[in-house]
C-alpha cells in the first residue's frame, strides 16, 4: 500500500472509531417543551396542587422575582384571594372573572384585564401592566402549573382552595 491510501485508511477507521463512541456515549439531551407542565403526573391533591404551586411561585413562575417584599416593584400577594372581590368590582376592571380563583388566574395570563394603582407602565395611566403573561414567552407555564400556582395563593391567603386537583378530576371521570 502506498503512503497517501495507509493514510486514508487509519483516518476512516478514526472517524469510524469516534462515531461510534458519540453514539454509544453521548447522552441524548431531553427536548424540553415549555408548553409542557413541570408535574410529571397531575397533582392527585389539594395538598399537591398547593407544593407544586409553592414550588412554580419561587422558581419556574418567577413571581416571587416581582412579587417580594424587598424589591417593591410589585404588589404583595399575600392576600390576594381575599383581595380579588375588590379587584371584580372596581370600576377600571376590564376582565371577564366571577371569582378570586378566576380572577388570580386570569391575572397571570392576561395582567392588563386589571392594572393596581400605581404599578402600571410609566405613561399609560395604569391601563398597561408591566408583568408578562406567564402562560407564554420564557416563563411559558402550562394550565395545571397556573392553576397550581392559584390553589398556592388561595391556601397562603388562609380561604378554601377552590382550585381543583386536575389529577383528581381525572381519577373522578
Ligand atoms: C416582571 C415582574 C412580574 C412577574 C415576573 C410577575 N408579576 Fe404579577 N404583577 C407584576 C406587577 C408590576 C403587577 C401590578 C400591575 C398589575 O396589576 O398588573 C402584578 C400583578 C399581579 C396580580 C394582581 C394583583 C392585584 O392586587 O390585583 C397577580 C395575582 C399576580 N401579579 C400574580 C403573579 C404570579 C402568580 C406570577 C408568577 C407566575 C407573577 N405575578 C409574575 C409584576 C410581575
Amino acid at each position: 500500500m502506498n503512503n497517501f491510501l495507509k493514510m486514508a485508511v487509519f483516518g476512516l477507521v478514526v472517524i469510524g472509531v469516534y462515531t461510534l463512541l458519540a453514539v454509544v456515549y453521548v447522552p441524548s439531551i431531553p427536548t424540553e417543551s415549555h408548553e409542557e407542565d413541570s408535574a410529571a403526573r397531575p397533582p392527585a391533591s389539594e395538598d399537591e396542587l398547593v407544593l407544586l404551586g409553592e414550588k412554580v411561585f419561587g422558581g419556574k413562575g418567577a413571581c416571587a422575582l416581582c412579587h417580594n417584599p424587598t424589591g417593591g416593584r410589585a404588589p404583595l400577594l399575600d392576600d390576594i384571594a381575599v383581595r380579588a372581590a375588590e379587584r371584580i368590582k372596581d370600576r377600571r376592571y376590564k376582565g371577564g372573572a366571577a371569582n378570586a380563583e378566576e380572577y388570580i388566574y386570569e391575572s397571570m395570563v392576561r395582567p392588563s384585564a386589571f392594572v393596581v394603582a400605581g404599578y402600571g407602565v410609566a405613561g399609560t395611566n395604569d391601563t398597561a401592566s408591566p408583568m408578562p403573561d406567564v402562560s407564554s414567552g420564557a416563563i411559558g407555564l402550562g394550565d395545571v402549573e397556573i392553576k397550581a400556582v392559584t390553589a398556592f395563593l388561595q391556601k397562603r391567603a388562609g380561604v378554601p382552595v377552590t382550585v381543583i386537583a386536575p389529577g383528581k378530576e381525572a381519577a373522578s371521570k
